[in-house]
């Protein structure tokens, strides 16, 4: 007899972002650019940069450990025993974070890795912990999205630097039933690497290596064609929604909140003009944390649940895009769980 697929059921959120917060106004005084600029663009006002020797895995560590307390809280003794870290800007090329994040943690010899799929990050990193749960290989399963941006961007790319924060947030997920809230419904995943070079860091990878004597040529920066993925932003995310939820047997309509990525106000918007969606339906978080990269998902509905903008019982969707490019979507039912 073939065991029924078990669901992956979110059971635990937690964030944390870095104390210092940076205004508009503030970035105004190191590169040319304006709040008016910022605003109008992006619909950024502020967001949180990691003082210098934090790193991703500082940050992952404080929102993994909120995640467990708010799955305690929320009355679910999950025994945690794999960790999946997405970020962006790893603490180190080699090795992955994930099995630092996880023995800090005291979560002992779990499985642990990264997943690299830059805005994305955090949907992948569902899925294949989702996968872990389906497959027996874990019951419980920490998946955190990091992200120490502010350690890759040019300090004078006044593009970059209006749109990038840093932070971290993360869920932890438990073996269920399909029908319980909080559980994952079929996950929407794609990628176009013709369209690699459009978001990418060009040095310091084996294409490129930064070795002594070459360091002057090096680009070790994150480099964003902003304008060129625009519109691929907003087809991708919506066709990923439509896709995802008739996967779960819903309409477009049947949809009472989608938390999409933070990538810029505009694209939020015009992805719900294209689904034909009032724009009230998608919670805005970048306002005041921009663009966190593989962070902004569970950020973004940490921070929905606690202004009330998403509650249990909701019908709701994720969608993400980023570098890579790549994209994907989720469909669940949210849980009644408090985030930490
Ligand atoms: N302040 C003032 N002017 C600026 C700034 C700034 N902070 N940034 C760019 N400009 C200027 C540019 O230099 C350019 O000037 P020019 O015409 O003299 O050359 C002008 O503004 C227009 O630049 P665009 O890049 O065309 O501006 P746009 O309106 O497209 O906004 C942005 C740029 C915000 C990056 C937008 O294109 C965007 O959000 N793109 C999508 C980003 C995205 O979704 N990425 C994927 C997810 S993120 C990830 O995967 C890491």
């Amino acid at each position: 007899m073939v065991a029924a697929a078990r669901a992956a059921v979110v059971c635990g959120l937690g964030t944390h972002l870095p104390p210092r917060v940076v205004t508009n106004a503030e970035l105004a005084r190191e590169v040319d650019t304006s709040d008016e600029w910022i605003r109008s663009r992006t619909g950024i006002g502020r967001r949180h940069i990691a003082e210098n020797g934090t790193a991703t895995s500082d940050l992952a560590v404080e929102a993994g450990q909120r995640a467990l307390k708010s799955a305690s809280a929320s009355g679910s003794a999950v025994a945690v025993d794999a960790v999946i870290v997405a970020t962006t800007t790893p603490d180190h090329p080699c090795p992955a974070t994930a099995p630092a994040v996880a023995a800090r943690l005291g979560l002992g010899t779990v499985p642990a890795f990264d997943v690299g799929a830059v805005c994305t990050g955090f949907l992948y990193g569902l899925a294949a912990g989702g996968g872990l749960i389906a497959a027996g290989t874990a019951h419980g399963v920490l998946v955190i999205g990091a992200e120490t941006y502010s350690s890759i961007l040019d300090p004078a790319d006044r593009s970059t630097r209006a749109i990038f924060g840093d932070g971290a947030g993360a869920v932890v997920l438990r073996a269920g039933e399909p029908d319980e809230p909080g559980a994952l419904g079929p996950l929407v995943l794609g990628s176009d690497g013709t369209g690699s070079d459009l978001i990418r860091v060009p040095s310091g990878g084996s294409r490129d290596p930064v070795r002594p004597g070459h360091a002057d040529r090096a680009d070790p920066y994150f480099r964003m064609a902003g304008s060129k993925v625009f519109r691929n932003a907003v087809e991708r995310m919506a066709e990923a929604s439509q896709e995802a939820a008739t996967r779960a047997g819903w309409t477009l309509q049947d949809i009472d909140v989608f938390v999409v990525h933070q990538a810029n106000l505009r694209i939020m918007n015009a992805v719900a003009d294209q689904m034909r969606l009032p724009r009230s339906r998608f919670p805005v978080h970048l306002d005041r944390v921009g663009n966190t990269a593989a962070a902004s998902i569970p950020l973004a509905l940490a921070d929905a649940v606690t202004t009330g903008a998403l509650r249990p019982g909701q019908r709701t969707a994720l969608a993400a895009f980023g570098g890579g490019l790549t994209w994907g979507a989720a469909t669940l039912t949210w849980p009644d769980i408090t985030p930490v």
